[in-house]
């Protein structure tokens, strides 16, 4: 078997073993105030202000859900924490360690290769034990994030995708050994501000880094395409985009909405002899099926690899030093 696709038919949802579950976690849905997901007087931290940093603390802006007072993040680069804090109206620092022992739940936004610093990083800044970390690292297992902290702080693996900054991310969430089911309710109520966020085990997190994770860039390339071929017919490019986009919205909306199988969908489209099914086929001679699939298993393949073992994160830290 692939080590990639360890659990290929394992259930989504697994309990933990310590406190069996007798319905899906994904059906648990807790009130929540907003004082649940941060304690009051403390403060929400985001780690890494890059492209993921930025667009949860945007999409978190927008929804409203954590007050800008208590959000603050840091980053090593001080051109992207000048930028980042002229943009988000909240503090970004490089020296943001005087901050962690105020927060309550820190999201951390690195490269895997740079989370042994920065996990140190925040265990020695006076990191308090009942600091909730939320890691969307792709490819590190929350075993490694522990380990790598080195205490016994709650942690919750989260994979969300860009979409989060217009409020439609998706995002899947798994807790470590440390973590209680509430404070898997609070990771969870985060992404939801920004999006669909469903509690799945981490057996299957290398597939979803694959699919939603990495699914924004093969849905703008087959927008992109598609836009292509609308100007190579003839029609003016921006229109050709916003026909293209708004009908890939329209589509999802309806496979969501709907809860009918796309196959079934796209036979209402179906025209005998008509120009649907002339296109359809043109995309079945090209293997569109299979080349899609192929991706998605070279992106796990890959994924399973970014964080094999703490060994392996050091071994990309020290590469990422060298420079290479
Ligand atoms: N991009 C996506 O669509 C996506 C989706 C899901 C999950 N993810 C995950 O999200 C994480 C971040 O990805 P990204 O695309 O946002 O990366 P990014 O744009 O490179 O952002 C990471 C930021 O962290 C900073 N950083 C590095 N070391 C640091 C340290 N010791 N202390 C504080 N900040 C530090 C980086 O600064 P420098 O640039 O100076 O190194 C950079 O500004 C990755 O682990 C990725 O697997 C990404």
């Amino acid at each position: 078997m692939d080590s990639a696709f360890p659990h290929r038919s394992r259930s989504l949802h697994d309990p933990h073993p310590e406190e069996p579950v007798t319905r899906p976690e994904s059906a648990i849905l807790l009130p929540m105030s907003d004082e649940m997901v941060i304690a009051d007087g403390l403060s929400l931290g985001v780690v890494g202000a890059g492209v993921m940093g930025q667009t949860l603390i945007r999409g978190l802006l927008k929804s409203d859900l954590i007050p800008h007072s208590r959000i603050w993040a840091g980053d090593k680069n001080s051109s992207t924490c000048d930028t980042a804090a002229a943009e988000l109206g909240l503090p970004v620092e490089t020296d943001y360690q005087h901050r962690v022992p105020t927060a309550d739940l820190i999201l951390v936004c690195v490269k895997p290769a740079d989370a042994p610093v920065v996990l140190a990083t925040l265990r020695n800044s006076g990191l308090r034990r009942e600091t909730l970390l939320i890691s969307i690292l792709a490819g590190v297992s929350t075993d490694m994030i522990e380990a790598l902290l080195g205490t016994e702080n709650p942690v919750v693996r989260a994979m969300p995708n860009t979409p989060a900054i217009v409020g439609e991310g998706m995002t899947v969430v798994c807790r470590g050994r440390y973590a209680s089911k509430h404070d898997l309710e609070r990771a969870r109520h985060i992404f939801e501000g920004v999006g669909k966020c469903l509690p799945i085990d981490e057996v299957h997190f290398n597939a979803i880094t694959a699919l939603s994770g990495s699914g924004p860039a093969y849905q703008f390339l087959i927008m992109e395409a598609l836009a292509d071929a609308g100007v190579r017919v003839g029609l003016p490019r921006q229109l050709a985009l916003t026909l293209v986009a708004q009908t890939a919205l329209g589509a999802a909306r309806m496979v969501l909405t709907t809860g009918r199988h796309p196959a079934s969908l796209r036979d209402d489209v179906t025209t005998p002899a008509g120009c649907t099914i002339a296109g359809l086929l043109m995309l079945e001679d090209g293997r569109v099926r299979s080349v899609l699939a192929r991706a998605v298993e070279e992106a796990t393949k890959t994924a399973a690899h970014l964080g094999a073992s703490p060994a392996k994160i050091s071994e990309m830290a020290a590469g990422k030093r060298s420079g290479h």
